[in-house]
């Protein structure tokens, strides 16, 4: 899809679609929604319209004129952005998807969009979001069908009346970079597992690093011998397909001080997950090929990182395995070391996500990560907690944690901070090694997965602890629900975030 911006009145530009936003204005008498331009033109044309109270501007909510007065465009499409009090940049990247969502069905290939205008959307971060919205609404899970059908759009003309464009301009390309590579992300956990092996991943790692400028090592089962990833190792023992550790690195034009952060981000990259020999019931087993979605937010957001250049320097670690049950997998009750030297005792093989990122994490910091970041489809028991919108939260800082969540009024994702303190250490005693892979009891499974992780994250004789968040993101990056504005599939959910995240640190 080409995507630009255009200094333009929309009510003179030949387009087969026009689209024009409109908030549900309560409080006018009589209520009436509120189209987001000033063109005298537009207003004339919907004027019928939005006073016959037949359209009222709910999010997502759309109207359709053909051939409408006074406009050089073929349709006009109004497009509901909710309640005005509530109007903000998120409802904003929805409106763009749902312009692109509504074209790609009806075959309509190019379609301009008006600018809004309303005070509670500031240029720069508006510019975004519609790229954003229109971008990752362009994405479908369609990939295998023969009778797939090329319903791309090819153009959207983003049309606006700003002289200076400067800030729009640079807010409109930071979107494309940045849902470009969520869209990567998203291709990525798309993909079935016997297409996407944990080699494979490493492939399209390095493709994808050679094309940005990011320096990318993959890895096999013999460096992992070599770093004594115990933990790592057990989990692969079960499959043919080799693992692979990917790791990227990011390095800013001008070096950053010596004390500077450095960022560790690690991705959990379980390219199916059949739970080993304590293995998951058939029903909805398909979707395992999904619990890589970690490692893509990892490598959708070093895409992303590389394009956008901030001054600080990234590591990405991603450890990816298929977690499969047969005469060599490992299996409950079974000891292995981590890279720590930390002892584990296996309870349940199916708690593999934890044992990859305990390696991960600590070879993360080997490597001179100070700040570690971690994403992961790491339990079911997050989605028992905070159902399917909020990711969970986990952090040893908060002074990191709130550095996080400041960038979610930009990315509008969701995250909900959850306990992770000490008083749960309990929970994965071990009789037999220094910690369980599961806890004591089935209550609280999101935290005591959390606490496992922490364990690789603190104070070694080598090693100063390190600041640390854990993304539990099982709930939330797959939907089933088809949205208005976003096909259902894989979200590429934590993309925006630590990109973001990311540039909070540049110097
Ligand atoms: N990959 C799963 C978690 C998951 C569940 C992701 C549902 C996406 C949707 C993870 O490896 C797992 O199986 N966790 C277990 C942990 C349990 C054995 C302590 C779980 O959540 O049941
Ligand atoms: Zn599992
Ligand atoms: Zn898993």
């Amino acid at each position: 899809m080409n995507i630009s911006l255009n200094l333009q009145d929309s009510a003179a530009f030949s387009t087969p679609l026009l689209i024009v936003f409109a908030a549900d204005n309560a409080t006018a008498e009589p209520a009436s929604p509120a189209l987001l331009t000033n063109s005298a033109a537009l207003l004339a044309a919907t004027k019928p319209w939005l006073s016959s109270g037949e359209f009222k501007a709910a999010l997502g909510e759309t109207l359709l004129l053909h051939a409408p007065t006074g406009l050089k465009a073929e349709r006009l499409l109004i497009i509901g952005l909710g309640k005005a009090d509530k109007l903000g940049i998120h409802q904003l990247r929805k409106g763009a998807g749902v312009s692109v969502r509504f074209a790609k069905p009806r075959s309509i290939r190019d379609l301009a969009i008006t600018f809004p205008e309303d005070k509670s959307l500031p240029a720069k971060h508006a510019a975004r979001a519609i790229a954003e919205g229109a971008l990752l609404a362009e994405f479908d899970i369609d990939t295998y069908r023969s009778d797939r059908k090329d319903l791309s759009v090819h153009s959207v003309t983003v049309l606006h009346q700003q002289s200076d464009a400067t800030d729009l301009q640079q807010g409109f390309d930071e979107g494309i970079i940045v849902a470009e590579s969520q869209n990567f992300a998203r291709s990525l956990v798309n993909e079935p597992g016997n297409v996407l092996t944990p080699t494979e991943l490493g492939k399209r790692s390095a493709a994808m690093a050679a094309e940005v400028g990011l320096t990318c090592e993959v890895h096999s089962r013999a460096k992992l011998d070599e770093l004594k990833m115990g933990a790592f190792i057990s989990v692969t023992q079960g499959s043919p397909e080799p693992p692979a550790l990917i790791v990227m690195h990011y390095e800013p034009a001008v070096a950053p001080a010596a004390d500077a952060p450095i960022l560790g981000l690690v991705g959990k990259g379980i390219t199916f997950d059949t739970g080993g020999i304590s293995l998951k019931p058939g029903d909805n087993m398909e979707k395992m090929k999904y619990d890589m979605a970690g490692a893509a937010a990892m490598i959708g957001a070093m895409r992303a990182i590389a394009l956008l250049k901030p001054a600080v320097r990234v590591i990405c670690v991603v450890c990816s395995a298929e977690n499969m049950p047969d005469g060599k997998a490992f299996k409950p009750g079974d000891v292995v070391t981590a890279m720590s030297g930390k002892t584990i005792e296996i309870i349940n093989t199916d708690a593999e996500g934890r044992l990859v990122l305990a390696d991960g994490l600590f070879y993360a910091r080997t490597l001179g990560a100070t700040h570690l970041i971690n994403a992961a489809t790491l339990t079911g028991a997050i989605g028992v907690a905070l159902g399917l919108l909020n990711a969970g939260l986990f952090s040893n800082d908060d002074e990191t944690t709130a550095q996080f969540m400041e960038t979610l009024t930009t990315t509008g994702e969701k995250y909900w901070r959850m306990p992770c303190t000490d008083d749960y250490r309990d929970q994965i005693k071990s009789q037999i090694a220094d910690i369980r892979n599961t806890g004591a009891t089935r209550y609280g499974g999101a935290t005591t997965a959390a606490m496992f992780l922490k364990e690789f994250v603190t104070e070694t004789p080598e090693l100063p602890a390190a600041k640390w968040i854990h993304l539990d993101i099982a709930g939330t990056a797959w939907s089933d629900d088809n949205d208005a504005w976003i096909s259902r599939g894989p979200t590429g959910m934590a993309v925006r975030s630590i990109t973001e995240w990311v540039r909070s640190y540049s110097s």
